[in-house]
């Protein structure tokens, strides 16, 4: 994990950082299906991890990383390209278990990757965004959130809703 730098105290970023917590999860649980050659379990994890990666990403591509290109274009175009790689990995498993022989062995190379991807991540871009954002940046990054949504299972019976992201827009 990154030193404590004060980044997951922006809610953004915290929420950012608990989909990737999920993700590295799943990430756990699909090498292990596949040690027991397990496919379709891993293919069924497979889409859970997409399903929390779709809004996740909507809300960094959309939100986050344009705001912080300028200043870093190079490192924000290597991160959009590894997103693609591993949604085409992922999207294999879309409508089922994939028939392709070769699919393990690439969704375990795309999760190495993914594991790696969220590293960088956590460590690079989200400490930076201290720096970078101003609030209409940080508000930019709430209004993307707010059309993405989350598929983060929220804890201790919270419901949040798309919705619930706007409160700092009204204030
Ligand atoms: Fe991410």
């Amino acid at each position: 994990m990154c030193e404590y730098c004060g980044c997951q105290d922006i809610a953004a970023i915290g929420e950012l950082t608990r989909e990737h917590d999920a993700v590295v999860a799943h990430i756990a649980e699909v090498r292990a299906f596949l040690r027991d050659d397990s496919v379709e379990d891993a293919a069924k994890t497979s889409r859970r991890i997409a399903e929390l990666l779709g809004p996740h990403t909507v809300v960094e591509e959309e939100g986050l990383f344009p705001l912080m290109a300028e200043e870093f274009p190079d490192h924000i175009e290597a991160l959009e390209g590894e997103h693609r790689q591993i949604e085409s990995v992922l999207a294999e498993a879309a409508d089922g278990t994939p028939d392709d022989p070769t699919w393990p062995a690439r969704l375990l190379a795309g999760l190495e990757m993914l594991r790696e991807h969220i590293l960088k991540e956590q460590n690079g871009v989200f400490p930076a965004t201290l720096t970078v954002l101003d609030t209409a940046g940080w508000e930019r990054v709430a209004t993307m959130r707010g059309h993405a949504g989350s598929a983060l299972v929220p804890p201790h019976g919270h419901h949040p809703h798309p919705r619930d992201h706007h409160h700092r827009l009204g204030a």
